[in-house]
């Protein structure tokens, strides 16, 4: 099977060329299709940079990141824009919902932005609201929802468009542990019934543990030594991992 994403050899460098530094240095790995995969480090490790290169809104030093089979080097800005249109869900840890769309209208989104009429909208978005228990509030704003339901607005968003892909960035980070555990629940679902790829990134052990697939990233590079397996990963895996690499 052909992996959805390929990162190989990846390096970013931020700030002038005589004070950089360097955030990512020779990353690689590959997602195969329909797998859950977690890469943990602790803040300011790189994360948010990495998923920003992957979806192709910042453009890396050195290395390739190959997006279903494409490389995002080799596309102009307006190409790798429809291809992260096509490809990716990206769910945040601040939500990034249209404040002045009703849940809804921001569910529908990705449909609007391909240019899909209401008829296909209205056949794909009730049904989301129903399944994420969102459908009493269809017609709130982002700012009166809690933040349980504002992440699982963002999550049937990034399904409604039906790309293969989902990027989320601490997707728990701001939510309490009640509704932080009922989104990982639902990103777990979103991989098992949808067939959805799921990147998370995180440094939160219990949301890790949800993965089939823990990497560690460790200063700039995922280490090679210690990669967690699943089915069935623990927390006390995770901590385990965690304190051998002293991170
Ligand atoms: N646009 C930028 N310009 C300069 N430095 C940046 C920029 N984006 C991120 N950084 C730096 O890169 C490092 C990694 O940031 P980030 O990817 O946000 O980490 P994480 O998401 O793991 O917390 C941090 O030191 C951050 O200050
Ligand atoms: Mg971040």
């Amino acid at each position: 099977m052909s992996a959805i994403l390929r990162v190989d050899d990846l390096y970013k460098f931020f700030g002038r060329s005589d004070s950089q530094t360097a955030v990512l240095r020779g990353l690689s790995f590959a997602v195969e299709p329909g797998r859950f995969v977690c890469i943990m480090g602790p803040s300011g490790s790189g994360k948010s940079t990495l998923l920003h290169l992957i979806a192709g809104l910042d453009e890396p030093s050195a290395g390739k990141v190959e997006l279903a089979g494409e490389d995002l080097s080799k596309l102009g800005q307006r190409a790798r824009t429809l291809l992260r249109r096509r490809t990716v869900g990206y769910v945040f840890q601040f939500f990034n919902l249209l404040p002045n769309l009703s849940v809804t209208e921001n569910v529908g989104l990705p449909l609007s932005i391909a240019g899909q009429g209401r008829a296909v909208r209205e056949s794909i978005v009730p049904p989301l609201l129903e399944r994420f228990g969102i459908v009493a509030r269809k017609q709130a704003l982002p700012h009166e929802l809690s933040g349980g339901e504002m992440q699982r607005t963002s999550i049937a968003r990034a399904l409604a468009g039906g790309q293969p892909l989902l990027l989320c960035d601490e997707p728990t980070g701001n939510l309490s542990q009640k509704a932080g555990l009922e989104v990982m629940e639902t990103l777990r679902e979103v991989c098992d019934r949808d067939g959805r790829t799921v990147l998370l990134v995180t440094h939160n052990p219990r949301d890790a543990a949800f993965a089939d697939e823990v990497r560690f990233l460790v200063d700039g590079r995922l280490e090679t030594e210690r990669v967690l397996h699943g089915p069935n990963l623990t927390v006390d895996d995770v901590h385990e991992a965690l304190s051998a690499l002293q991170i």
